[in-house]
């Protein structure tokens, strides 16, 4: 194989910077061509994209966002987009092609898999993390990281106040990021998208948990399991306590890296050239355990569980 690209798509997700260094410089040590897509499927339907070399991946690695830009291209869904962009990919003489990107942008790197003669490597990138065949997804320790920042911060305040706090955090499908935040912030409810949840039995709970002295309250909310402000005005009687609603929002994307994710980034960027050279395509690049671990892009796109361990153990630490 002696030239191939690589895009971002989809949610940014910090540590993308570190990935595609690892690409980049992992091609260039194979003797390889390397091109990047500008704004993920956008750049491969209207030919746009730059020549990488050793430089372009230089003094990026603490850099959050991607430096080849993203984008949600909704008409990368339709077949004739799909067909355009493998007419690109053979008149630039691309052989394989990395995808960075979440569920989404994987079932798109599927599609193109499926009817290019090319080679399409998948490498989960999403602070969500929603796909399977990996431990975690690159950028989740550094959301999970961020957030919790917020939430030791918020803490202080709700304490001093004895006031119960509503932290919204992302997650749109998945309760990833609010699982991990919660058990790491000592939160009292943790809700998200996965599981229905009364409001009269959290009112309870609060109740409970004043009884016992809880000086004040915090309940992690995914935004795909409701509103924060709405919640807030269902459990003003209930649980008589003054509330406060924050919602984290985009901050969680953003950021310098973790180690582990910048180290993530360059492992799994080897590994999806690695893959490349080893003839694999339709695979997406997980890690387990610090090994590699190349799972199919219909199982990497199908959803990931939450770990049932997690949940028992934050409920159990919560009373
Ligand atoms: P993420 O990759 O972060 O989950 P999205 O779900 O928004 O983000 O997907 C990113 C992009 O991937 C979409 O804008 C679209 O270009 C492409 N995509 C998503 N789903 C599909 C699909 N089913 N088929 C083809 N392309 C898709
Ligand atoms: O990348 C995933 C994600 O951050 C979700 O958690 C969130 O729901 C969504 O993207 C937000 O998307 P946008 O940046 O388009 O508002």
């Amino acid at each position: 194989m002696k030239r191939i690209a690589v895009l971002t798509s989809g949610g940014d997700a910090p540590g993308m910077n570190a990935a595609i260094r690892g690409v980049v410089r992992t091609a260039l040590y194979e003797d390889m061509e390397i091109i990047g897509f500008h704004r993920g499927y956008a750049g491969l339907l209207n030919k746009e994209y730059h020549q990488l070399d050793v430089s372009s991946v230089g003094g990026i690695l603490e850099e959050g966002g991607t430096i080849l830009r993203t984008f949600r291209c909704p008409e990368f869904k339709e077949r004739e987009a799909q067909e355009e962009s493998v007419k690109n990919l053979e008149e630039l003489g691309i052989e394989g092609l990395v995808v960075l990107g979440g569920e989404g942008s994987l079932q798109g790197a599927m599609a193109l898999d499926g009817i290019w003669d090319g080679s399409v490597i998948g490498l989960p990138a999403s602070i969500d993390n929603d796909v399977e065949g990996t431990d975690l997804c690159l950028g989740f320790d550094t959301a999970v990281n961020t957030a919790l920042e917020s939430v030791d911060r918020i803490r202080d305040t709700a304490t001093s106040h004895e006031r119960l706090f509503i932290i919204e955090v992302m997650g749109r499908t998945s309760g990833h990021i609010a699982l991990s935040v919660g058990l790491a912030g000592g939160a009292e409810e943790i809700l998200i998208p996965e599981h229905e949840y009364s409001v009269e039995e959290i009112g309870h709970r609060i109740q409970e948990g004043r009884n016992k002295g809880k000086l004040h309250y915090i309940i992690v909310l995914a935004e795909g399991a409701g509103k924060g402000f709405k919640l807030a005005g269902e459990l003003e009687e209930l649980s008589g306590m003054e509330i406060r609603v924050a919602v984290l929002g985009h901050i969680q994307r953003g950021g310098s890296p973790t180690a582990w994710d910048r180290i993530l980034g360059g492992k799994m960027g080897y590994f999806a050239v690695r893959a490349l050279v080893e003839g694999g395509s339709g695979v997406c690049v997980g890690v387990r355990s610090g090994q590699r671990n190349l799972v199919p892009f219909a199982e990497a796109v199908s959803n990931k569980e939450l770990s049932s361990t997690n949940e028992k153990i934050a409920a159990v630490l919560a009373t």
